[in-house]
């Protein structure tokens, strides 16, 4: 009954996720039995299969963090400057689990003025206040909006008005979250700055709202740290040379995965890239591509990658396939790579296409190790940039890096187009709607996934593989009549809420 894998795709069809549906397998363990952890390259296990995509509009250090809290990882993209990019890269290295996301700090110089704008920017309600106006500074006070809103005179300065440091509860950083929490809920005040004891430096904030919303938020699995017990953090580079001192620099600061962005990862550049990478900073996986064929992978596993990243024009914003005439169908191509790549015990990130829990469940059992998703964390409150409103929607931008709004900007490279001064978008720009926290939509994400392995029969990845290759996971495509049979329908109105 149905079709083996290898009979589905070896049929010269191209098919994407949606093309395709499997059978049920037999059932005798609970969902919460599937163990999803995998491998995000080579040398890095992760519990939670899932990352975010190295865009402009997706994964700056918020991301990153909350990402890689709940054992995923985050790559962070590289339209940005170099020490930019470094920046991102200390505040997620530096971030400390259960404490606030990168907390609002000023220095005492800082007038109200500044805090309104930071108001309007960020929702300012509170700041904390440092020599240098930045944690790892030595903690001066704290300034909530309450001190500031009845002065008159906007140019007064955050020292005039601000709690001292001796007036505030403050934590030591020595003692555990736990016990910091604890402290700060007996209180009954709302922030409290932690410090290292012996320095008074600024290590960072916790707060009761942080404490109520972590209790709201379903159960994060283990997150993902490096040998140094901080978080995990990847970035993107291009393959242009200046980009070889931006790997090392970010190696040097700790980043665990570099990618290599290309929209046609096969090119000398990327093998020359690679080479040189695998011998100067060999302590950093390299993950290339995009590719989506296995010639392309072959070529790029024998220049020493430690992943693949596939996909090619399947993404959300993508206009690749109409616009240059290549591309895959991203079910055949996450098959076929990933069959490539496990010759050489590779792993491979289906990248693009993704827009629910089912494609993570298809990616992950036709070979991907992770799925990368873009528009699914876009609109989410970790994501870059700000809301607005648009005909009464809460919305956030998302654009692609082919965009020609991103391209202005300098992610050109990765489309190639440099040369010269006519640019040609390979990506689309606009808008999607407010996710909420991608903390809580990745934990329902993964129980979706789990339960899709379960109804497969399938009790982790390398179970997955072994039904796969030994043809007992049935594969069949689907009719547009299954398609849409398979979806919502008949229904007057509906409301769709996914968590
Ligand atoms: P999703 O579907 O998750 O896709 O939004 C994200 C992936 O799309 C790729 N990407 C692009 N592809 N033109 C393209 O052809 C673009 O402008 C563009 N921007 C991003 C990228 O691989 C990303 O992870």
């Amino acid at each position: 009954d149905g079709f083996s894998a290898a009979q589905l795709f070896g049929q010269g069809v191209c098919y994407t996720y949606d093309d395709v549906i499997f059978h049920p397998g037999h059932i005798n363990f609970a969902a919460t039995e599937v163990d999803l952890t995998t491998k995000l390259t080579k040398n890095i296990t992760i519990r939670t299969p899932i990352v975010s995509s190295p865009m402009d509009t997706v994964t700056e250090a918020d991301m990153a963090i909350a990402m890689a809290s709940v054992g995923g990882a985050g790559f962070l993209h590289y339209n940005m400057t170099q020490e930019e990019q470094i920046a991102n890269l200390k505040a997620v290295k530096a971030h400390r689990l259960g404490y606030v996301t990168r907390p609002e700090v000023v220095s005492p110089d800082a007038t109200l003025e500044f805090l309104d704008e930071l108001a309007t920017r960020r929702g300012f309600t509170s700041a904390c206040v440092t020599d240098t106006g930045a944690v790892g500074g030595k903690l001066l006070g704290l300034v909530t909006s309450r001190d500031a809103e009845l002065v008159a005179d906007r140019s007064t300065k955050v020292v005039d008005v601000m709690t001292s440091a001796s007036d505030l509860l403050v934590g030591s950083a020595t003692d555990g979250v736990a016990a910091l929490e604890e402290l700060l809920l007996k209180s009954k005040k709302g922030k409290m700055p932690v410090v290292n004891a012996e320095t008074g430096e600024l290590v960072g904030l916790i707060t009761r709202a942080s404490i109520k919303q972590k209790k709201l938020l379903p159960p994060p699995g283990a997150p993902s740290l490096d040998k140094k017990g901080r978080l995990l953090c990847g970035a993107a580079i291009g393959t242009r040379p200046a980009d070889r001192d931006r790997a090392v620099a970010l190696a040097a600061e700790g980043v665990d995965a570099l990618i290599l962005d290309s929209s046609q990862g096969d090119s000398t550049y990327q093998i020359e890239m690679v080479k040189f990478l695998k011998k100067t900073i060999p302590e950093v996986d390299v993950i290339a591509g995009n590719i989506v064929t296995q010639n392309q992978a072959r070529r790029l596993l024998d220049a020493g990658a430690d992943a693949l990243r596939v996909g090619m024009g399947s993404g959300s914003i993508c206009t690749t396939q109409e616009v240059c005439a290549v591309g895959r169908g991203q079910a055949t191509a996450v098959y076929k790579v990933a069959n490539l790549a496990a010759q050489y015990d590779v792993p491979i990130i289906a990248d693009g296409g993704i827009q629910n829990s089912g494609h993570v469940t298809k990616a992950l059992t036709l070979g991907a190790s992770t799925a990368m998703c873009g528009s699914m964390f876009a609109g989410t409150t970790e994501a870059p940039g700000e809301y607005f409103y648009v005909d009464g929607v809460r919305v956030k931008k998302y654009r692609g890096m082919g965009s020609l709004d991103a391209m202005k900007k300098g992610s050109d490279t990765r489309y190639l187009s440099e040369s010269g001064h006519l640019k040609v978008a390979q990506g689309v720009s606009g808008t999607v709607k407010d996710k909420g926290s991608v903390c809580k939509m990745v934990p329902y994400l993964i129980h979706g996934v789990k339960q899709g392995f379960q109804d497969m029969g399938a009790k982790s990845h390398a179970h997955a593989t072994e039904l796969r290759n030994a043809g007992d996971m049935r594969v069949e495509t689907r009719t547009g009549a299954a398609q849409a049979e398979g979806g919502v329908h008949d229904m007057h109105s509906y409301k769709k809420v996914l968590w």
